[in-house]
């Protein structure tokens, strides 16, 4: 059995009270149709009495699962044997603490870091999620994994298809909808990959559809496993604050996985007695895809113990609908209208105390620059973390002594298109990428120089421009 029998699904809704075993492959709750979460008997697991006990797996970084910075945490993700365990050396990420992006967020000297899951081995977070989903998968014998993505989730299945190849990869994307760093992703890892005539909600709502007719392993943030992965983004910025817990995360909101695993995994350290307090939760929409905020800032929708008034939403959606509106942002992979993880996202701001804030394109590429300008980089969704921070310092719902750490998502070579355009001194590509978009400014481009193909006007340039 390469499941553990101490692990088991439970639908979120405490008055539902649905379970069953981890060897059931299920996306909701067939009693109450609710997400399902990933629960253990902990007394069972084998979880060390300190955080301080997974700095020895450290040391045995020769064996893969301790290698791995979702698997050296395996005890507090513990459904999978560790013989079925995939692991393509994931979660190797780094928590960078930057004063120039600090400055930026006007926070004091040495309190801004940032998270950045763009180091993973195919640029973004979603590695974390995959290398879970995928060892359930193997662990159940599926043939056929599926995702709808806005390019970061395809990009992922895709490798993990490469690597394992007993798991066919199929994937849905949006028509033009996607950026070609990521599409050309799942183009050469080799998964097949279907465009659909619409954008991520449509792709989403079809690819659910197609996997139960078909028998498909979906792999999307729907998938309880995968969040037990992402949990472990959680424990390394843990780590890396020698297990001191930080005042704020910030977190751009998309379908909501993130947020929603960051609240189950500190939770869940906070019930085993492993930290004595949680951090607050920031979740940061882009203006042109701010259901989140819609719903929980200005219609007041909470998790309420699993009780929240959902009518709020359902009502949001039907004029959603009514008005033909579609999300629309340069953070293509946050362009997402209809997030399936609504529900455990509103649990983890209860249980951290969490808001809410939406961005502009202008202010999630203006902070974006200022990453990139810090040698660290990221691709347009991850900066809206950042947007997000400076917007709430300004607000002062962040104090300037506080904390922070803003979890950069994604690569800064995921989405070339947006970062030239930023750049550039070509007004009409410019306008094309972006003034569509509402942006006006590139306050802090960086534009290249063009001089005549002669040494002595290239040397008068340098001379002038450093
Ligand atoms: N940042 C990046 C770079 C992403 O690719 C995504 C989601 C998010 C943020 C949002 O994360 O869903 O946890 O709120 N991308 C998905 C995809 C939708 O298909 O690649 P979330």
């Amino acid at each position: 059995m390469p499941l553990n029998d101490f692990a088991f699904q439970r639908c979120i809704r405490p008055a539902c009270g649905f379970t069953c075993g981890v060897e059931e492959v299920r996306t909701s709750c067939p009693t109450c149709g609710d997400l399902l979460d990933i629960d253990y008997e902990w007394e069972r697991a084998a979880v060390p009495k300190s955080l301080r006990r997974f700095e020895e797996a450290w040391s045995q970084r020769h064996q893969p699962l301790r290698f791995s910075g979702v698997w050296r945490f395996h005890e507090l993700l513990p459904f999978v044997r560790p013989e079925s365990v995939v692991t393509v050396g994931e979660g190797q990420t780094l928590l960078y603490q930057s004063d120039a992006v600090g400055e930026f967020v006007r926070l004091n000297s040495g309190r801004l870091h940032l998270q950045h899951e763009g180091l993973n081995p195919s640029g973004s977070f979603k590695d974390n999620g995959m290398s879970a989903a995928f060892s359930h998968a193997r662990a159940i014998g599926a043939r056929r994994a599926a995702c709808a993505s806005t390019g970061n989730t395809s990009a992922s299945l895709a490798m993990y298809c490469g690597v394992l190849r007993n798991l066919k990869g199929i994937v849905f994307i949006g028509s033009g909808r996607i950026s070609y760093g990521k599409l050309s992703q799942a183009l050469d890892y080799g998964a097949l990959t279907i465009q659909i005539a619409g954008d991520f909600d449509d792709a989403m709502a079809r690819v659910q559809e197609v996997s139960r007719d078909l028998g498909m392993y979906l792999v999307n943030s729907v998938n309880p496993f995968r969040l037990e992965g992402q949990k472990t983004i959680m424990f390394r910025v843990l780590e890396a604050l020698r297990w001191e817990v930080p005042d704020w995360i910030v977190v751009p909101g998309g379908n909501l996985g993130n947020s929603s695993a960051f609240g189950k995994a500190f939770v869940e350290l906070k019930t085993l007695g492993l930290i004595d307090r949680l951090p607050r939760l920031a979740v940061i929409n882009a203006a042109g895809a701010d259901t989140l905020f819609e719903l929980y800032e200005r219609r007041g929708l909470r998790w309420n113990g699993g009780d929240g008034k959902m009518d709020i939403a359902e009502q949001y959606f039907r004029e959603l609908d009514q008005g033909g509106r579609k999300a629309s942002t340069i953070a293509s992979a946050i362009e997402i209208n209809r997030p399936v993880n609504l529900r455990k996202c509103l649990r983890a701001l209860e249980a951290m105390n969490g808001v809410v804030r939406q961005v502009s394109d202008q202010e999630i590429l203006d902070a974006k620059a200022k990453v990139g300008a810090a040698g660290i980089g990221c691709e347009p969704a991850s900066a809206a973390s950042v947007a997000g921070a400076r917007l709430l310092r300004d607000q002062g719902v962040i104090g300037a002594d506080d904390r922070v750490v803003c979890v950069l998502t994604g690569h800064q070579l995921k989405d070339p298109t947006a970062t030239v355009a930023y750049h550039t001194t070509d007004q009409e590509q410019f306008n094309k990428v972006l003034g569509s978009r509402g942006v006006r400014r590139a306050s802090f481009a960086n534009r290249a120089v063009a001089v005549a193909n002669d040494l002595g006007e290239i040397v008068k340039a340098i001379q002038l421009y450093s």
